[in-house]
Parts: structure tokens; sequence; C-alpha cells
């Protein structure tokens, strides 16, 4: 992963990273070439990082992820007879699949999310892709909704069907729901359709599902820490959350019958039914209670331009993720404390759904400089015994057909 120079060192970058993606694409349409024998139209799909809002999709309140300039690639042309046929750059498993007779997901592993896409576009569709990606994988940078959401727009555009970024977007979370399995929310997929360059998307994900885009400040810098701890078992670990605010959910709503998600609850509700929520499931709904305040004053801050203020908040999210939800992992409470100590960097806390994978912090541009990522990575690797990788963000923007 690219590191995070900044001046002359970090244009370096940024051309070393276009000419990667370069590299990337052409290498797809090479390889497409050779196994298909047509030329492919070539999309991409952005991973993520969410700053604020965290476990808050799925229980309808609201996100604030904002695009990064990585993600998956998808080559597609339209294919023979009623077959998908999946191929990818980074794995040596190919398949060949018809309608009607698709393995079980689990058999699938990464072509799973691909399939299930193809599943869901509802009409058989002959196609032909191939896949290749340059975000970490198990990063928590949501590699796999960029791949769903990739594929999905790739398919619309091979069956001439049109569609609108909301509909590709579900497309890609009916998949990785209903054919993967894992009970993720929509943030991912809306994030990856729905983004715009130097904006985080405020998205609003109760029932009514509203979106805005709000600006980040030039003289903001996002920075992205991999502590390169794999979430291994997250989509159990990830799935007994939900299950946890479902249940923590059935109890408020024997009391109070008007409340029908999570984020709509205030802090007197939980405290009425503390009798029958307490330990695990009362700590659950504090969180995202508290969490849906905080993301609406965060909101109000990031359009200020208060970055201060925005840090704090930023701090709290981790802190409550940390105790209350207890996603967390000492991986990520170390990075976050001591970026944290650097002056000119307000906040931090783990993104995506926890239990290892990345940190986002928030800071005045500049602020984290070479000497400064050098530490942390020293200390980082005496203690866990692996360097992180500092990140050096570029705010991405939606999904889009690029050649
Ligand atoms: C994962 C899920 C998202 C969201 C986050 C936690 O990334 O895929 O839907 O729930 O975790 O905020």
């Amino acid at each position: 992963m690219r590191q995070g120079p900044r001046g002359e060192a970090g244009n370096e970058a940024q051309r070393s990273a276009a000419q990667q993606n370069r590299s990337l694409v052409s290498r797809l349409v090479t390889t497409f070439l050779e196994r298909y024998g047509t030329r492919p139209r070539i999309f991409f799909a952005p991973g993520r990082v969410n700053l604020i809002g965290a476990h808050l999709d799925y229980n309808g309140g609201s996100v604030l992820p904002v695009a990064i300039e990585l993600g998956t690639y998808v080559a597609a042309a339209a294919g023979p007879g009623s077959l998908l046929r999946l191929a990818s750059l980074d794995y040596p498993q190919s398949h060949e699949l018809e309608p009607g007779h698709l393995p079980d997901a689990k058999e699938l592993g990464w072509a799973a999310y691909p399939v299930g896409v193809w599943r869901e576009m509802g009409e058989p569709l002959a196609c032909d892709l191939m896949i290749a990606g340059d975000l970490p994988r198990k990063a928590g940078l949501s590699s796999s909704a960029s791949l769903c959401v990739a594929t999905a727009l790739s398919l619309a555009a091979i069956s001439g069907r049109s569609f609108t970024a909301e509909e590709i977007a579900d497309l890609a979370w009916r998949a990785e729901t209903k054919f993967v399995g894992v009970r993720c929310g929509i943030m991912d997929p809306f994030a990856s359709a729905l983004s715009k360059a130097g904006h985080a998307l405020l998205l609003d994900c109760s029932v009514a599902r509203s979106y805005r885009h709000l600006p980040i400040s030039a003289a903001w810098e996002l920075i992205v820490i991999d502590s390169k701890k794999p979430r291994e078992l997250v989509a159990s670990a990830f799935n007994q959350r939900v299950s946890e605010c479902r249940a923590a959910l059935a109890i408020l709503r024997e009391r109070e019958p008007s409340i029908t998600s999570l984020a709509q609850a205030s802090l007197d509700d939980l405290h009425e039914a503390r009798a029958q929520l307490d330990g695990t499931l009362g700590r659950r709904a504090r969180h995202v209670v508290n969490e849906v305040k905080r993301i609406a004053d965060a909101a109000a801050l990031l359009e200020l331009g208060d970055l201060e203020g925005f840090g704090r908040l930023v701090c709290a999210s981790h802190e409550s993720t940390r105790t209350d939800f207890e996603v967390s992992c000492d991986e990520l409470d170390f990075l976050v404390e001591e970026v944290c100590k650097v002056e000119g960097v307000y906040g931090a806390r783990l993104t995506g759904a926890g239990f290892g994978g990345c940190v986002v912090a928030v800071a005045k541009k500049g602020a984290f400089s070479s000497s400064e990522q050098e530490s942390l990575r020293r200390s980082y690797a005496a203690r866990f015994g692996v360097e992180p990788s500092v990140l050096r963000l570029e705010l991405g923007s939606a999904a889009r057909e690029i050649c």
C-alpha cells in the first residue's frame, strides 16, 4: 500500500498511484483479450472510509463515509449462451456458471460477490467478467462492496438496461446480504455508488433514505492507517452485533411500539427499559443512541469547518465502539491513542466494522510528518511485531465506467 509522504514526495506517490492503476487496467484488458477474445469495457468502484456513525446503518441512523481512490476494476463484455464466465487477476480460480445451477456462496469464495450480483439482476445475462483491485483486503475499506458495485455497474451496462446509482447500490447490497449472507447495512455500496469528489456522503439509512454531499475543507487531511490485523471471522462477529441490536430493539418495542429502529430510541427509553436492557444489550443500544447524537453534531461541525470539534467527536465515537459496542482491539486502540498525540491530529477512530483493519484520523493538512509516521511505525512494530501502513488518502468519487 502507498505510504503517506507529502509535498514533492506526495506528488510522486500520486503519480505512481495513477500509473499503478493504468498498469492494472492495461493488464486487465490484455488478460481479458487473451482469455475471452473480445475487447472489454472497464468499470471502477471505490472503497470507502467512514468518518463517524459506527454501526448505525443497519440500525436506521446516519453515516458519514468518504470514497477513496482505491477500489475494484471490472472488465466486462457480453458472453456466449447464457453463461457467466468469471476470472480475476488476484485469484487463480475461474468460473463458468449457468443460471439455475449456482453453487453455494461458501464454495465460490471471492466469486460469491459478483455471482450474487448476477443472480440479483433478475434476468439471465450472458457475460464475461474479469476482476482486479488495489484495495488492501480484509482492511475494512470495503473491498467487498466495491467489488459488488463495480460488478453491478458492469452488468447493468452490458444488459443495456438503465439503472440509477441508487439502484446499483441496492443491487450490490442485496447480493451481499441475500447471497453471500453478511447482514451488513447499506453504507458501503451507497458510499461506493454515490460519493462525490472532495465531499463526505451524509447518508440517512432510515426507511426514508436520503443523502447529502458535505464538502471537506481543503485544510483538512484524512489519514488512514492499516493495522495489518486481518478482520478474520468478521462476518460472524458482525452478524452477532446485528442480532444484539435487533434484540435490544425488540425489548424497547415491548414498551414503546412506535420505535421502529434503534436509532429512534432516546437515552430515556433505554433508562425506562433498564430492567430488561441491562448488560451487553444495554451497552450496544447505548452506543447506537449516543452515536446518533454524535453524527448529527459532527455533520454540523464539518459544515462549519470546525476540525477540532469534529475530531473530539471522532475520538468519542472510537471510545464508544471500544467500550459499549466492543468491536475494537488492542492494535486499533494503540494506533488511535498514538496518532492523537501528534500535534495537529484532532481525532481518530476505527473505521468499518472493527475487529482489526484500519484507523482513520482527521488532521490539519501536513500535520502527520514523515518522521512522525516513522516513529508510529516503529513503536507499533515493537509492540505487535508487524509494521502498520500509513495510507495517504486521495478522496475518491462515485463508481463509473473508465474506458
Ligand atoms: C461494515 C458493514 C457496514 C457498516 C459498518 C459499521 O463495514 O458492511 O454496513 O455496518 O461495518 O459501521
